[in-house]
């Protein structure tokens, strides 16, 4: 019988497991119901949240896996689990905006690779390939990072509140600004 997925607790700055190397996946541990159903709550916290992407350390588990979800972006890009993912390509540079659901209410701003490979396995333990540009580029970064212990604030200049809904509503005058801000929105919840 399938379990119904339940929303998880999303750790915040400051607890061990956020600095912690997670572990690599085993396939026994890839086939276990409960490790499924980490996958499932993993979704379900997420798009609780909301957020594009949750790895598995903002859970308390440290295990190298993470969801990602931008199919609103392009249908490729979600919803995927991603584990033991690597990077076998890392190229460019691209200036990011980011917050993150375990530094709530804070955005930064960082450098990316413009174009990502991540290769691994999903959760069926079948090996997958995915590339990444633009936000789903960044996503995979700020996720990778998260299974290193690293947050964005340790990469981070200007870290700041994230804009107030006055502050959006000033910001509203152009279709150029709207836009930026609607990207920062999106990123400033990975
Ligand atoms: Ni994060």
């Amino acid at each position: 019988m399938a379990t119904v997925p339940y929303i998880r607790e999303i750790i915040q700055d400051g607890h061990p497991t956020l600095r912690k190397v997670a572990k690599k996946v085993t396939m026994d541990e890839l086939g276990d119901p409960l490790f499924q159903q980490l996958i499932d709550d993993m979704f379900e916290t997420m798009y609780h949240a909301p957020g594009i992407g949750l790895a598995a350390p903002q859970v308390n588990i440290g295990k190298r896996l993470f969801v990602v979800d931008l199919q609103d972006d392009d249908d490729d890009h979600g919803p995927l689990v991603v584990v033991n993912p690597k990077f076998t390509v890392t190229d460019g540079e691209v200036p990011s905006i980011e917050g993150c659901l375990s530094v709530v209410g804070m955005i930064g701003d960082l450098t990316r690779f413009e174009r990502v490979v991540c290769s691994g396995l999903d959760r069926d333990g079948k090996k997958i390939e995915l590339e990444g540009t633009g936000l789903f580029g960044r996503c995979l970064q700020h996720e990778m990072d998260h299974l290193d212990g690293v947050l964005y604030i340790d990469k981070a200049k200007n870290i700041r509140p994230a804009v107030t809904e006055e502050e959006k509503e000033a910001l509203a005058q152009t279709e150029a600004e709207v836009a930026a801000l609607a990207n920062n929105a999106e990123a400033a919840t990975v």
